[in-house]
């Protein structure tokens, strides 16, 4: 990205207040294109107000579809009249869930020609699983000329076993598999909080998806989806990011609107590092004073520790009194923002998947560059923690996944504010 802007932080403040969550972006990103599988208008509410939405916005208009989107209200998509099935590259590339329209499409008319997705770079990102799985459901798949070309006479229900777990690759499928004549039955299949709420919003439209949220999910194809009105989960990792910063400037926060039990793996790391963590139906206050212990990190598919808290956690842990290792078993190119931290003080040895962070006694605000989403909210939560002014460079990919995330954090007494960058 060749941003125009940068943000400013002048750290040191503890963050004290109460916030409230926004919906999820990666649920988001697939309930959005699951709208082309339905066959009357349907509404969504509690989307976030960020890029990758807005992209999705974008994308179905240029199908066909007519949407309507009040951004922080609801966006109502009426798909009777989105009869295209190529989505271009510069739109593909406008983010890594471009790539759900590939089963949207495939469900909706049986075709679809998609660039490939764009997304954070933190490593390879094949998608030989969703081509696997589109594969067993009867549909014929060819990588050309940077795109996807998808098609079925017609879709029949299959046994799919993914060799890896996919996020990804789960939601795709499941989409495609809503409109295939029989039963598909994904095995292996991922377990995050956005498969549940995405099934839960095709069965809203009639869809008949069973077992998400465990490793085996039945979908019973259907061709009538009728109209719904849904709302989105909030946004586990919006909420770990919060949590985290409020720990890592020993503050006293409570997060509202949250699902407490999405945040087990971070809530148990914070009390083992001696954080206060107290959680009721729909909140989770994170109170920090005097010091965190170092901790191990390890991260894991749903319901482990969630790949993109590493980056956030990391920033924590610069600080914390001891040694911490953080392993990286899901991307193999997670690590970016690690030398932007070393910039700011830390002490910081990457070795292949393996991070060694030694705790220092501060950091120092420094000039740092964001290279993808979540090691922009690593360096928020540095630069908030910092002694002194930090500039964010290419602050941009973090409104990719974060809504109005400066909003947020001054209303918690951050001192954070946008410039323009001469
Ligand atoms: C989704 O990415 C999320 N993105 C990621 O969040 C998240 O980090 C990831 O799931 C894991 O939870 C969205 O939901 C838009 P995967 P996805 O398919 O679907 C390998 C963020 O910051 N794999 O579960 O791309 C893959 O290389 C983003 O919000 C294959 O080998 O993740 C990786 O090592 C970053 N073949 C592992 O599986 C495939 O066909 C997990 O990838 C697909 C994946």
């Amino acid at each position: 990205m060749s941003g125009k802007e940068k943000m400013m932080i002048s750290g040191g403040m503890p963050l004290e207040g109460v916030v409230r969550v926004s919906g999820g972006k990666n649920t988001s990103v697939a309930v959005i294109p699951a709208t082309l599988l339905c066959d009357e208008p349907c509404t969504i509410e509690n989307l976030p107000d960020i890029d990758d939405v807005r992209a999705l916005v974008d994308i179905l208009r240029s199908l066909g579809a007519e949407v309507d989107y009040e951004p922080g209200a609801f966006m109502r998509v009426d798909p009777r009249t989105a009869h295209g099935c190529q989505v271009g590259y510069r739109d593909a590339q406008r983010l890594r869930a471009s790539y759900y329209l590939i089963g949207a499409l495939l469900g909706r008319q049986g075709k679809a020609e998609v660039a490939f997705p764009g997304g954070c770079k933190i490593g390879t990102r094949p998608i030989d699983q969703h081509l696997k799985g589109f594969n067993a459901i009867g549909a014929r798949t060819e990588e050309r000329g940077g795109a996807i070309f998808a098609d079925a006479e017609e879709l029949t229900g299959g046994d799919v076993f993914f060799d890896v777990v996919t996020v990804g690759g789960t939601i795709n499928v499941m989409l495609a598999a809503c409109k295939a004549q029989g039963t598909t039955v994904l095995h292996n299949a991922a377990k995050e909080p956005h498969i549940v709420d995405l099934a839960n919003f095709l069965n809203s439209m009639g869809a008949r998806v069973k077992g998400a949220g465990t490793d085996t999910i039945r979908i019973k194809g259907e061709s009538w989806l009728h109209g719904t009105t849904y709302a989105v989960i909030p946004d586990q990792i919006e909420t770990g990011t919060l949590m985290i910063a409020a720990a890592a400037t020993h503050g006293d926060v409570e997060i509202s609107g949250c699902i407490p039990t999405h945040m087990e793996a971070l809530t148990a790391k914070l009390l083992e590092m001696g954080v206060r963590v107290t959680d009721s139906d729909d909140a989770i206050r994170v109170r920090m004073n005097g010091a965190h212990r170092a901790v191990n990190v390890k991260t894991q598919v749903y319901p482990g520790f969630p790949t993109d808290l590493q980056q956030p956690m990391s920033a924590l842990l610069t600080t914390a009194h001891g040694t911490s290792i953080i392993q990286e078993t899901i991307f193999e190119s997670r690590f970016k923002h690690m030398d932007e931290l070393v910039r700011m003080g830390a002490n910081i040895r990457v070795v292949d998947r393996t991070a060694i962070i030694e705790g220092v006694p501060t950091l120092y605000g420094a000039p740092v560059t964001t290279t993808d989403l979540r090691a922009g909210a690593a360096l928020l939560v540095a630069g908030l923690m910092a002694k002194g002014e930090t500039e964010i460079y290419e602050p941009e990919y973090i409104d990719r996944g974060y809504e109005h995330i400066e909003d947020k954090l001054r209303s918690l007494g951050a001192v954070i504010r946008r410039e323009p960058i001469e």
